[in-house]
């Protein structure tokens, strides 16, 4: 298996937007690379720190296991169950919270790529009712920062810290990471601050994050690969995700 790199011939295609599956929570593994360019290029951390991080939709662990090199103490949790972190019921992270759950988590930052479809934004939402320390960021399609509803209910009253926009694309298929895999959608970070940190400007993630940020041992995270096309019908080419 080769190391991650963003074009390799035959490679497949992934159009647009995606159509979420029933049953499996939406489950595409982020390419590791891309939550170290989030730590380095777009945060700017140098050496490990102390922060603790909630990763509370995680998979397989392909996030969380980046998070780790990058911060102290990482919690990984997912309604569903794949082998990795906390799982179940209790970890559904957009559950109603009971009174006694309604206080701050108590972890510095949240981060995850949520599932798709209306929940980025429940997901956000609850991340701010959960009121981590300093920040919140998610990985999100670049076309979720448009829409009417989402200007009003989330970007205006909340506007982010600043906006981490990849040049390179960032290929996700569904049941696993495919280090082989290519898109045509294009992708960003999306980062709000609660510590009182100034905005940023926009940063643009610049080109060769794969092959920055890819580590020969991140292709032991590519095992659980499940091949798209042997799934049905998975992507459509428009739709408002
Ligand atoms: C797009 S995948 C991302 C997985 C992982 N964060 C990563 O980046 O590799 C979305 C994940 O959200 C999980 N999920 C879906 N609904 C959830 C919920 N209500 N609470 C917690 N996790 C959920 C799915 O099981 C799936 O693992």
């Amino acid at each position: 298996m080769r190391e991650a790199g963003p074009r390799v011939a035959n490679a497949r295609a992934v159009m647009a937007s995606r159509v979420a599956p029933k049953g499996d929570g939406d489950y595409y593994a982020t390419p590791p690379w891309a939550t170290r360019a989030l730590c380095v290029d777009v945060l700017g951390i140098g050496e490990r720190r102390a922060w603790s991080v909630w990763e509370p939709a995680c998979g397989a662990g392909h996030m969380a296991v980046p998070l780790a090199e990058y911060f102290g103490q990482v919690l990984a949790s997912d309604l569903y169950d794949r082998g990795f972190g906390l799982t179940g019921p209790e970890w559904d992270f957009l559950r109603p919270l009971p009174e006694a759950d309604a206080a701050p988590c108590g972890h510095d930052w949240i981060i995850t790529n949520p599932p798709y479809g209306d929940l980025p934004q429940r997901f956000v939402e609850r991340a701010f009712e959960l009121a981590p320390r300093v920040g919140i960021a998610v990985f999100v399609q670049l076309r979720w920062l448009e829409t009417i509803q989402r200007g009003r209910e989330l970007f205006l009253p909340r506007p982010p810290h600043v906006i981490g926009i990849f040049c390179d694309r960032v290929p996700l298929v569904r049941g696993g990471w495919d280090p082989e895999a290519s898109t045509a959608t294009a992708y960003c970070w999306v980062v709000w601050r609660l510590d009182g940190a100034a905005p940023r400007p926009p940063v643009w993630i610049a080109p060769g994050a794969p092959q920055r940020h890819s580590r020969l041992g991140d292709l032991a995270l590519a095992r659980s690969v499940t091949p798209a096309t042997d799934a049905g019908p998975l992507f459509e080419e428009a739709g408002d995700a």
